[in-house]
């Protein structure tokens, strides 16, 4: 697959041992890259979203966990692997539903206790490598899966998206947008209509900007125009991310996605859900199991409007994800394949 971007959402500098994120809370206005140098500075990213998107925001947390562990001055394994402790645990609190950020952390967790009689030095350039692993082996994943969802799309057609499952949420290429890439590159002309995603808008911002930077035609809606443009016939796949995939296909992705799964059952129109493995949980049965992000109420009443949309003191209810359920799902494509609804993902206890 031919590179669509020239520059990544996630980078980190070797030689100055560095972490440097797009910062996609400016986008698509302003195209400003930060760095990371510090345990506040890499929670305050995840957490405001300058780095988002499941799998981006787990090799951030890898790549920023291995910074932190080189430059903790450990005397013995114990403080070493204390301190990394004590890491995981506040990234993993930062941004909860997202699952790809614990399993990667978890991953790393065995590295160390692998390598617990080895001179530390030695224990923290694994580290380094480990991201490094899993960041490869993401775009490895997304070059696959871009291949299996393919498939689904036709030369000519119009596909449906919701929130940023793209090159910004990933290491590159994207999950839900890497078949549109590959058809685009294919000369298959193509239609994406993109859901604005309220309330951060990471379908106007962020999957607008990119689509149309790599040259897709690129429709946006908003949020509630779905089930119209859908009852249209004009689209015939919905494509999305997942932040987490319970071993019964039961997804958790942007708050919204299953409003508009729903209404893209009710007019034909399949569901196909896009993510590497790591994004299944292996210890979640169902939905019921995935512990769902609330974020501040301003993000819904004032963060985009110059004046404030509601009534002081309005009680304000802000789920960032949902749960769409796994009947409503057509496939559910990774870098192994594409399953089809019923889905029975194992347990690996
Ligand atoms: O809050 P965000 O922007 O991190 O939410 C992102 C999504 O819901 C994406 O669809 C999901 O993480 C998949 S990204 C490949």
């Amino acid at each position: 697959m031919k590179e669509v971007f020239d520059f990544n959402a996630v980078i980190y500098r070797l030689d100055e041992k560095k972490l440097v994120l797009l910062d996609q809370t400016l986008l698509p206005t302003e195209e400003r890259f930060i760095e990371i140098s510090s345990e506040d500075s890499l929670i305050e990213a995840i957490k405001s979203l300058r780095v988002r998107g499941a799998p981006a925001i787990g090799i951030a947390g890898a790549f920023g966990m291995a910074m932190l562990i080189e430059n903790y001055s450990a005397l013995s394994f114990l403080g070493l692997y204390n301190e990394f402790k004590r890491l995981k645990n506040a990234l993993i609190k930062s941004r909860p539903t997202a699952v790809n950020l614990s399993n990667n952390l978890c991953r790393m967790e065995r590295v160390i206790l692998e390598l617990k009689e080895e001179e530390l030095y030695k224990i923290k350039m694994r580290l380094l490598e480990e991201a490094s692993i899993i960041r490869d082996e993401d775009i490895a994943a997304n070059v696959k899966m871009a291949e299996y969802g393919l498939e689904y799309i036709q030369p000519g057609s119009a596909v449906m998206t919701y929130c940023n499952a793209g090159h910004l949420a990933v290491s590159k290429y994207g999950t839900a947008l890497s078949p549109i890439y590959l058809a685009h590159e294919k000369g298959y002309d193509i239609t994406v209509y993109v859901c604005e995603t309220r309330p951060f808008l990471q379908g106007s911002r962020l999957t607008a900007y990119e689509l149309m930077k790599a040259g897709v035609r690129t429709v946006l809606i908003c949020d509630n125009m779905a089930a119209s443009v859908l009852s249209h016939g004009e689209v015939s796949l919905f494509v999305t991310g997942c932040d987490r995939i319970a071993l019964n296909g039961d997804t958790a992705n942007k708050i919204g996605t299953s409003t508009v799964s729903i209404c893209a059952a009710h007019y034909g129109v399949p569901h196909v859900v896009i993510g590497p493995e790591s994004t299944i949980d292996r210890k979640c049965e169902t939905g019921n199991d995935i512990e769902i992000e609330y974020r501040r109420g301003d993000e819904i009443t004032d963060m985009w409007f110059n004046r404030t949309m509601a009534p002081e003191n309005t009680e304000v209810s802000n789920p960032a994800f949902d749960v769409t359920s796994s009947n409503l799902i057509s496939a559910i494509i990774t870098e192994n394949g594409v399953y089809k609804y019923p889905y029975n993902f194992k347990r690996n206890d």
